[in-house]
This record gives C-alpha cells, structure tokens and sequence, in this order.
C-alpha cells in the first residue's frame, strides 16, 4: 500500500447522518466487518475494552422506542421536529450499534477511552470501503443515561460511549476541511 492511499481512505472518510439514509439494509457481513476491525484497534496491556452491542430489525425498533422515553422524561418539552426525527429511526437506520466501555482497571480510564475511540474509527473507515453505506457516531440519544445503561445491560462501572448509526445513502460524501494541523517540531 502506497501513503496516497491510506491518506486517500482517511481523508474521504465522512460521517453521514440519519437524515440521509434512505432505509436500505446493510448485510450483515458488512456490520461483521465493522465490528471485527474495530477489534483491531490499539489498547495498552491489550486490555480491548470495547464492547458492541448491534440492534437490527425489530430490536432497533425497541430501542428507539426506549430512546424516546428516556428523552421525554427527561425533557417532557421535547419538541415535536426532536420527537419525529427519533420515531423516524427504524424507517431509516440499518443497524444500531451501541458502544460500550468495559474497563479493565489494569490501565488508566483515559487510556480506554482512547482505545474505544481508535476502535470507532476503524469502522469508520471501514465503511468508507462503501459506496452505498455511511454511518455516524452520536453521543446523543440517551447515551450513558442511567436507562440507557440499564436497558443495555451494563454495570455501574462501565460506559456507555454512544451509538454507531449505519445506513443506505445514494448521496456518498467525500469532501470535507480541516484547519492546519497544531503541531510543533523541536
Ligand atoms: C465522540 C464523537 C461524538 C459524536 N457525536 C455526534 C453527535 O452526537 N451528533 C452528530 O451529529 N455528530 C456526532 N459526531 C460526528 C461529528 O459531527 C463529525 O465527526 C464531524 O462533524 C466531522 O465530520 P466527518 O466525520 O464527516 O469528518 C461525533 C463524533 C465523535 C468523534
């Protein structure tokens, strides 16, 4: 492999939201593959602290109606485009997947959370093999409410760092900016 390319596959490399996926269904050799990379990431005594939990079909149904309850009590104000936009989820996203920390304690906290973010961007790129499917990662959503950890069976000690949404997109998006990059050569 040459730099060019690696560059290429990092830089094109896009978050694509909710709002346009177009309700197609990935296979699940591709949602395999994300998950099996992800597993590649780096982590310190190889503590692998990342766990995913994927929601399909009828389970990304349940979850999203837990979602809207959760956000309603705890926003009983929610507005009417918020409450759409998550009722709208099963009609749009192929798969869910829920990341979650485990921690290790053999390592600093932070540590892990690095490790889950290396994690993350493995699928991220990943996806980027396709030219049919994009995803994202939303922090939002009820991550790591209280609920949340309870409906997704997590313990007090663990995380929940969010979701990876994935689904069908006929629009791939590639181009996107950064400033220059903070760095210091001594
Ligand atoms: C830890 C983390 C949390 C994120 N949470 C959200 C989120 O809650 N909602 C959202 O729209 N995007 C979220 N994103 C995606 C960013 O908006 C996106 O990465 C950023 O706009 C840059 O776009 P790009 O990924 O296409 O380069 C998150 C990204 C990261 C790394």
């Amino acid at each position: 492999m040459k730099i060019e390319d690696i560059t290429n596959i990092i830089e094109t490399r896009r978050s694509h939201f909710a709002k346009e996926f177009n309700g197609s269904i990935a296979p699940k050799s591709l949602i395999e593959n994300l998950i099996n990379n992800a597993n590649w990431a780096p982590s310190h005594k190889l503590t692998m602290p990342w766990h995913f939990i994927v929601f399909e079909g009828n389970s990304m149904q349940i979850l999203t109606t837990k979602i809207l309850e959760i956000q309603t009590s705890k926003n009983p104000e929610l507005s009417a485009e918020k409450i759409s936009k998550i009722k709208n989820i099963p009609q749009k996203v192929s798969h869910i997947i829920a990341i979650c920390l485990k921690p290790s304690f053999n390592v600093p906290l932070w540590e892990e959370y690095c490790s889950i973010g290396a994690a993350v961007q493995n699928m991220y790129l990943t996806l980027n093999t396709q030219n049919d499917f994009g995803g994202y990662w939303t922090t939002g959503n009820a991550t790591n409410t209280q609920e949340m950890k309870n409906y997704l069976g997590l313990e007090e000690t663990h995380e929940h760092l969010g979701f990876f949404f994935i689904g069908g997109i006929n629009q791939k998006r590639t181009l996107a900016h950064r400033n220059a990059v903070s760095v210091e050569w001594k």
